[in-house]
């Protein structure tokens, strides 16, 4: 049975000094123009120094990429001063710090891009109340992008970062080429299974090759993906499992589930017998850690989390608890906070758009 407490290897080597890591959280709280706030700083440091990883909130590549306000930026050397400080104030006590990077495509709006019209692979508007149809990507677009995944990368070795995540979960731009209702494309990009996969792989191929000419062999480079999507048409778990299959194959250090629950079984009949978790898990077959996370609150959901991973990821926990891991690692479950006092909202950093977020999603862990 896997402990918490054990050291991860991850592919490239790279040691994380136990099997806890904070999932990706945005916080709403960059300035404006998507730069680092004080506010941001101190949400971070003060839950840092404990898990072996901690994934920072998604920062856009591109300012078309942006998914809202308040959200990280990437795209420019001006960020570089704020993100350095982000990445210091992560790395603390052996934490290994990775910044999420992403291109929101069509799960944005002209008013969050300021005038602009939404891109995405097709003119198809998100399943969402109030989406917006997007304009399809140019050829020449699509290239550019993928240059900008590049560039960002580049500026995270600057920044000091022990490594990026690819967002390709949550129906963002690498998910929305990979899925038919989003990408109805005929060219290289669309079309069949393969061709779907094309621009995820050209991402995933174009910055382990920043990562090789920048001569970082201790880089880490993650990918987040989701399982299964809700729409007709949509992706199952079989294509996500060729996905996997695909992913594992690269130099990749590790893969990241996106899940609301992290033993959540899916709804066809061919793979209803084990949770979707367990199937990556078992395709992946020791190629390379897999990260799970969803509703991991106690050292139980992480022994069983673990017995079909490699990492457990604690979000709504460690926002609830910034200490989590500390009185996990110490023995001391019983101390650990349950709910969000309202009151305590501002005294642990929590945003308001987080905590109107968490209202949406688990209003159970709020106590007004
Ligand atoms: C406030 C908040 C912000 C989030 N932001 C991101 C994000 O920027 N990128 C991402 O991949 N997932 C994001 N997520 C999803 C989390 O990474 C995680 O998958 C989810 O919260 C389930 O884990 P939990 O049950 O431990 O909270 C966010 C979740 C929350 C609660």
């Amino acid at each position: 049975m896997k402990q918490l407490t054990e050291q991860v290897r991850l592919r490239n080597g790279v040691i994380l000094k136990n099997r806890l890591a904070i999932p990706p959280m945005t916080t709403r709280m960059s300035y404006y123009d998507d730069t680092v706030t004080g506010d941001e700083i101190a949400y971070y440091g003060m839950r840092t120094g404990d898990a072996g990883l901690f994934i920072t909130g998604v920062a856009h590549i591109q300012p078309n990429g942006r998914g809202w306000t308040g959200e990280l930026g990437v795209y420019d050397d001006k960020f570089l001063p704020g993100l350095s400080k982000l990445a210091t104030t992560i790395k603390q006590n052996g934490t290994k710090a990775v910044l999420q990077i992403f291109h929101a495509g069509r799960m944005s709006d002209s008013k969050t891009l300021e005038g602009e019209q939404p891109v995405a692979p097709s003119a198809v508007a998100a399943e969402r109340e109030g989406s917006e149809v997007p304009r399809e990507l140019t050829n020449t677009e699509i290239e550019e992008i993928i240059e900008n995944f590049k560039a960002a990368t580049v500026r995270a070795i600057k920044a000091g970062f022990d490594g990026i995540e690819l967002h390709g979960a949550n129906h963002y731009l690498l998910h929305q080429f990979f899925s038919p209702h989003s990408n109805r494309r005929e060219d290289q990009w669309g079309g069949s299974l393969e061709k779907r996969y094309t621009f995820i792989e050209r991402v995933v191929d174009g910055v382990l090759g920043v990562v090789k000419e920048m001569n970082v062999p201790d880089f880490i480079v993650g990918y987040r993906f989701s399982p299964r999507e809700e729409t007709d048409p949509g992706f199952n778990l079989e294509e996500t499992l060729w996905l996997v299959d695909k992913l594992a194959d690269k130099e990749l250090d590790y893969l990241h589930i996106s899940l609301t629950r992290y033993d959540r079984a899916t709804n066809i009949q061919k793979y209803a017998d084990k949770s979707m978790l367990q199937y990556v898990y078992e395709t992946i077959n020791g190629r390379l850690p897999l990260i799970s996370v969803g509703d991991i609150h106690t050292r139980e959901d992480v022994a069983t989390a673990l017995q079909y991973s490699d990492i457990a990821a604690i979000g709504t926990g460690v926002l609830i608890d910034p200490k989590w891991f500390a009185k996990i690692l110490a023995g001391r479950d019983s101390e650990i906070r349950k709910t969000l006092n309202l009151q305590d909202k501002e005294l642990l950093m929590i945003s308001n758009g987080t905590y109107a977020f968490m209202e949406m999603k688990t209003p159970e862990l709020l106590v007004k």
